[in-house]
């Protein structure tokens, strides 16, 4: 995330802004590779996935029904993050381990359907849209958010070895955690992120959909700079990468 607060802007002036949009479901690596290409191209980072945590965790802490709708977008619909340092603050208190816990993932997941609150967090997540350019990573980055973007990315990996990625993160984070339930908890999410009606997880238009199960990061990193570098500004074009681990939605 870029190293400012989060207060909605005026979008207009943002128009010009260039923006990669890198969207996939849950540990697709997409965090990684969207940061890695924001820092190679220097431009400005959005883990939107983050917003949903925050609101997540805000829900959990006040007590409220996560199902209903009207409660959690009072509690939740109002956040207001700072970003700095790698660092998220809320309310003046560091939570930036405290919303990677799976139960507060799995409650972004839930809360992530109610049309109002996604309407909600659109504006922060569109005032992040500043010079010289955005990589955002999310599930609605090029459909939704940033529809204009210059390049849009659907990167996914198959579901084993997103479990083991993910493990392998939780682990180092000192999260206890087994690839059995994390591989159940990403299906139940990926079938609810991809079922929703409001803003469902799918390729965009034009995107460049990259399979990264067999790629590294730094491949899958490559990839995408290489498909910026072949169109800035101009949508996506096909990376270099192995046969069948690349296309166009
Ligand atoms: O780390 P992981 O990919 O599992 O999740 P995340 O990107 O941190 O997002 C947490 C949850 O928020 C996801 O499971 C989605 O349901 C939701 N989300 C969303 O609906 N739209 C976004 N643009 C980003 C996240």
């Amino acid at each position: 995330m870029s190293e400012a607060g989060c207060a909605p802007e005026d979008g207009a002036r943002a128009g010009a802004v260039g923006v990669i949009a890198i969207d996939g479901p849950t540990a697709s690596g997409k965090g990684t590779v969207a940061e890695r290409v924001a820092a190679a191209l220097g431009w400005n980072y959005l883990d939107s996935g983050s917003l949903y945590r925050l609101a997540a965790l805000r829900t959990l802490r006040s007590g409220v029904d996560p199902h209903d709708a009207d409660a959690v977008v009072a509690v939740a619909g109002s956040i207001a993050p700072t970003f700095s340092g790698g660092r998220i603050v809320l309310e003046g208190e560091d939570v930036s381990d405290a919303i990677r816990a799976e139960g507060v993932g799995a409650l972004a997941s839930q809360i992530a359907v109610i049309p109002a609150l996604r309407a909600a967090l659109a504006g922060l997540q569109r005032a992040q849209r500043r010079a010289p350019g955005l990589v955002a990573d999310g599930r609605d980055m090029g459909t939704v958010i940033f529809p204009d973007a210059d390049l849009k990315v659907f990167l996914t990996a198959s579901a084993d070895s997103r479990a083991r990625r993910r493990h392998k993160q939780l682990i180092e984070k000192g999260f206890s955690a087994t690839v059995p339930d994390l591989l159940r908890d990403l299906r139940e999410r990926d079938a609810r992120d991809m079922r929703r009606e409001s803003a469902p997880l799918r390729p965009a238009e034009g995107a460049l959909v990259l399979d990264s199960t067999y790629l590294t990061i730094d491949q899958t990193v490559a990839a995408v700079l290489e498909a910026h570098r072949r169109n800035p500004g101009a949508g996506a074009r096909r990376a270099g990468t192995k046969p069948g681990t690349t296309g166009r939605a």
